[in-house]
């Protein structure tokens, strides 16, 4: 089945392609082009002048959780400082939760995020914190998510001794988990894990051949970053408070920035510094960080626009960010693209151009989505 869309009044392709139309056949885009050049297809959809780009490729999201954090949120509101604390909380609402629950709310939150225009997700465990329940967490965000990361060393569980959680997860709940994901990741910061133990599960994790990732420098300056670059992590997330060193290493390095500013606005936080890592010339992503606790949201499109009014990025700064940029920091390179052979996963917004995403804040500009050649919106 080919599907022919035309009238595209603007076209994002995030390569050297460009045009006023495009070709979907079964799951991948075939051509790219000029409609009076177009190839014959079974279908054809006009777009009447509105703006095309790349699905989201949202590179950070923690969905495999239950419970509900509204209190500390409004707790937040009111002048409590974020801490790493909350992630317990939700530890025990995922350990007490039946599978087929842990499952339903993946689910759900990947359906609202596609809605919205994201059409290729990560996940991660992180809220099981013992053997089995990473085991599940991790099944269980298979089934469901496009990537999937394992986030053994998110906290250590209230009452562990800290050493002993590091042996286990670099061990046995990293045998029983690697089979199931792609990548490891730790949560390097102060009251979570420390550089030693950071960098044991992540040598770890690399022996058994998973790709790394790192969560650092969310709370406060640290060694998150150093060490990301150091051991060649394919990205480093949060990335908000950076020391002139880091974003140096960063701009020399194949480390992705992965910004995540819903979670600092939500947190308090200062925003990264999107336009000192650009103009030093490293490479930004931006995503979601979708979780309950310090980011809860699936939007795409309110990162964009924040990075656009608040951290001084361009349009077409975040709209690559939130897909190219997500791809590179997933390794990916069929998606976040549209050339001949990229996955068809396509946005289209009810708007000329993508500034509107910026220009229209807070607006759902969602028009249409098609993810892997269907149409599901
Ligand atoms: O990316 N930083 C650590 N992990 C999550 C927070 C999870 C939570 O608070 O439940 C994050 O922000």
């Amino acid at each position: 089945m080919s599907v022919l869309i035309t009238g595209i009044g603007e076209l994002t392709t995030n390569s050297e392609v460009t045009g006023d139309a495009l070709v979907i056949d079964g799951a991948e885009i075939a051509w790219v082009g000029n409609v009076g050049d177009a190839p014959a297809a079974d279908e054809r959809v006009d777009v009447e002048g509105r703006a095309v780009l790349p699905g989201w490729v949202d590179s950070h999201t923690h969905l495999v959780f239950a419970g509900d954090r509204t209190a500390e949120f409004g707790a937040r509101m009111a002048g409590k400082p974020y801490t790493a604390g909350g992630i317990a909380v939700t530890v025990n609402a995922t350990r007490a939760a039946t599978d087929e629950e842990l499952a339903a709310v993946v689910r759900k939150h990947i359906a609202e995020a596609l809605r919205q225009g994201t059409t290729f997700i990560e996940t991660k465990t992180g809220y099981g914190l013992n053997v089995a329940d990473e085991v599940r967490s991790a099944r269980i965000a298979a089934e469901e998510a496009d990537e999937v990361t394992f986030l053994g060393a998110h906290l250590v569980p209230p009452g562990e001794d800290a050493d002993t959680y590091v042996d286990l997860v670099r061990g046995e709940m990293l045998d029983a988990v690697a089979p199931l994901v792609r990548w490891a990741d730790v949560f390097c910061e102060k009251g979570a894990f420390d550089y030693d133990q950071s960098k044991a599960v992540l040598q770890a994790a690399a022996a058994k051949g998973l790709g790394l990732r790192v969560h650092g420098n969310q709370l406060g300056e640290g060694p998150g970053v150093r060490l990301a670059v150091e051991l060649g992590a394919a990205s480093v997330d949060h990335c908000t408070y950076l020391s002139a060193a880091d974003i140096d290493a960063l701009a020399s390095s194949d480390t992705v920035a992965t910004l995540l500013p819903a979670c600092d606005l939500s947190t308090r936080q200062s925003l990264p510094p999107a336009r000192a890592l650009l103009d030093a010339g490293a490479t930004v992503a931006l995503a979601s960080n979708c979780n309950p606790g310090s980011s809860y949201t699936s939007s795409m499109a309110f990162c964009v626009t924040t990075a656009v009014l608040q951290m001084r990025m361009s349009v077409e700064e975040a709209v690559w960010a939130a897909t190219a940029g997500g791809a590179q920091a997933l390794r990916r390179t069929d998606v976040g693209v549209i050339r001949p052979g990229a996955r068809a996963d396509l946005h289209v917004l009810d708007a000329p151009s993508i500034t509107h995403l910026a220009y229209r804040p807070g607006v759902p500009l969602t028009h249409s989505v098609w993810r892997q050649g269907e149409r599901t919106n």
